[in-house]
């Protein structure tokens, strides 16, 4: 029976070559965002092992209605990867705008846990798996990494709490914590499409790469049933750790 995985965050980035490494390793795919029309090019490229779902993760209508859209080809879903997921800023927190923080939280966190809610169920009829997008911002503070660092410290907690809750059920989950990746949209939506200095974030840095990121979910989707990988965090070789910063007085 060919597996049946719903990847959100689809239409850019880590989402759309997870999409491209599944249907190539031989399971069908349904790829969400709110981008239709880039799912559309995505199915062009894949076929009918691919379908695309239109779907905001902020409102949860919006996913209601998305899920009761699919055709019952569709419905029997086994894993689910929460791949989408947003930075907005890198201002200080005394300076942020609470708007930008209100969207990383209903996207990265209530939009996250309310679509593994509705499909949990069906992924413990089915023991699947659940893949969540962590990031190294999860662990590790930073400047400017305030809410969004927050909200990847949730989707750690509730990954491992998901394991504590799931134990006995053959549901596996795991949290994937990557570093500096480039190849995705993901600083030039953080910094408001300023090209620039989206490109500036990975000059010379040989960063991670979305094919990258998508070999690991196949990988972690083909590991031996008995086992589950809690968390898996990787950075590119040129990243590292910087001192703890001081502040003292003149
Ligand atoms: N790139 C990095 O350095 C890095 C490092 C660690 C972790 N991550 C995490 O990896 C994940 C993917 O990031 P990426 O680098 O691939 O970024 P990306 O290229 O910007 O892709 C983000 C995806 O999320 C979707 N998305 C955003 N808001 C959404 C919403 N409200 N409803 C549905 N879909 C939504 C976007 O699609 P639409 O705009 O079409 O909705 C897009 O497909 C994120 O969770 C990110 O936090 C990234």
């Amino acid at each position: 029976m060919v597996e049946t995985v719903l990847v959100t965050g689809a239409s850019a980035g880590f989402g759309w070559a997870i999409c491209q490494e599944l249907v190539k390793a031989g399971y069908r795919v349904i790829g969400a965002a709110r981008r239709l029309e880039k799912l559309q090019d995505l199915k062009e490229e894949l076929g009918d092992s691919f379908y695309p779902l239109a779907l905001d993760l902020t409102s949860t209508e919006n996913v209601n209605q998305g899920l009761a859209s699919l055709p019952n080809e569709w419905q029997e879903i086994d894993s689910l990867i929460n791949n989408a997921g947003l930075a907005l800023g890198l201002d200080k927190a005394q300076e942020a705008n609470f708007g930008d923080w209100e969207t990383m939280m209903m996207t990265n966190m209530v939009g996250l846990a309310y679509l593994t809610h509705a499909l949990l169920p069906k992924i413990v009829e089915r023991q699947g798996y659940v893949i969540n997008m962590g990031s190294i911002a999860g662990t590790y503070p930073y400047p400017g990494g305030n809410i969004y660092g927050a909200t990847k410290a949730f989707v750690k907690q509730f990954s491992l709490n998901l394991r504590a809750d799931l134990v006995g059920t053959g549901v596996r989950v795991t949290n994937l914590e990557p570093g500096l990746a480039g190849g995705t949209e993901f600083s030039l939506v953080r910094f408001k499409g300023d090209q620039d200095k989206a490109e500036q974030l990975y000059q010379g840095a040989n960063s991670i790469q979305p094919k990258d990121i998508a070999r690991t979910i196949l990988w972690l989707l083909e590991q031996p049933a008995h086992l589950n990988i809690n968390r898996l965090e990787i950075m590119p070789t040129s990243q590292s750790f910087g001192p703890l910063p001081v502040h003292r007085e003149p």
